[in-house]
């Protein structure tokens, strides 16, 4: 049986390209894994955070992997912060990680923008946490996001600097798993950027908690071009918005590219944005009903997470103390 780990960040309510690159990834997996899925409120305050926000933001994080199918009695679903071992072991392995791999870091260019002197030191050991999350429990397969594979890279790399020092093999090296038909889940209002929390603008992305008028509003509004749909998955190549709203009709549907190209030939826009604006609502809603239902019952939701806390204070604490054994630290 394979551990696997995933963490997803509670700032602001999850995304339709969370949706459809992690979570609907993430449910089948609990059947034949050991599954331990994180929401990374230590990686969320490397941005201004507001704390009614996130506490909030947190709750519906958990409430929303509930309701896309994480079921917490087949898998661990607990809060970063709640498991003090990933800080911990993030401490060690920042002194085994050179300065010149942190600095290859797109997303830290991305985030920290121009100005990268005012950029905090958390933003910039982010990806140690994240090294921190998947090797404290000695996960074997990571599946994420295409934007993630980056920071697992980096994560193997890690791992192997500790192992080498130590002349162990402790850390099993993670494989990243981008799996899926839309690993990467663009904006609806620029083709070319990915669908995310952090853009401005809300008519880029869709909301696991938008409601229909919502999300045929946003759909209404996509960027697209003036051209209908090709017979020809080829003639997708250089229309990135036709591109992104024909994978996420496929990935909803679980169709391939070219079968939903064989129903949507020659359809104009105006044909293809209604139906895709009903097959997004058949899919969101019944997963917004669930989230804002479990929303209503916050005990048991606490319940759940003290479980998952308790499950992951288990195989951390015992692999942390490993660790400790290894670098050397006095235990009494
Ligand atoms: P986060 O919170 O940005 O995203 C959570 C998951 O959703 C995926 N994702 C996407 N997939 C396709 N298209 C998109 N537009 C899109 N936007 C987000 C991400 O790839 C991710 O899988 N650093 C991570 C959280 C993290 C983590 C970890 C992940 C912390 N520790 C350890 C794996 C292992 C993050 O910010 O994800």
């Amino acid at each position: 049986m394979s551990r696997v780990f995933s963490g997803i960040q509670p700032s602001g309510n999850l995304t339709l390209g969370n949706y459809l690159g992690a979570i609907k990834n993430w449910v089948p997996m609990q059947d034949n894994n050991n599954c331990l899925f994180c929401i990374v409120d230590l990686h969320a305050i490397t941005i201004p955070q507001d704390p009614g926000l996130l506490r909030q933001a947190t709750r519906e994080a958990v409430a929303s992997l509930i309701a896309s199918g994480i079921n917490p009695k087949k898998s661990t679903l607990f809060i970063q912060s709640q498991v003090s071992a990933h800080s911990e072991l993030s401490w060690i392995l920042s002194c085994f990680t050179p300065l010149g791999w942190l600095n290859r870091m797109t997303q830290f260019k991305d985030k920290a923008g121009k100005n990268r002197e005012q950029a905090c030191l958390g933003l910039y050991a982010y990806p140690v946490l994240m090294a921190a999350d998947v090797l404290i429990y000695k996960a074997t397969h990571v599946p994420v996001g295409e934007d993630q594979k980056q920071h697992l890279e980096l994560t193997r790399d890690i791992a192997g600097a500790f192992n080498r020092y130590f002349n162990v093999d402790h850390f099993p090296l993670p494989e990243p798993l981008i799996q899926g038909p839309a690993p990467r889940v663009m904006s609806l209002r620029d083709g070319t950027r990915k669908m995310s929390k952090s853009d401005p603008s809300d008519f880029s992305r869709i909301h696991l908690l938008d409601d229909a008028e919502t999300i045929a509003l946003k759909i209404r509004k996509a960027k697209t071009d003036p051209n209908p749909l090709p017979y020809d998955v080829k003639e997708l190549e250089n229309r990135p918005e036709a591109q992104n709203l024909v994978t996420i009709y496929g990935a909803l549907a679980n169709k391939t590219v070219p079968d939903v190209l064989k129903d949507f030939a020659e359809a104009p826009f105006s044909i293809f944005k209604p139906a895709l604006t009903e097959l997004i609502v058949s899919v969101l809603n019944p997963i917004r009903e669930d989230i804002l239902r479990l929303l209503k019952d916050p005990h048991m939701l606490d319940l759940c997470l003290r479980e998952g806390k308790e499950q992951a204070q288990e195989i951390s604490e015992k692999n942390l103390s490993e660790i400790q054994e290894l670098v050397g630290f006095l235990k009494n």
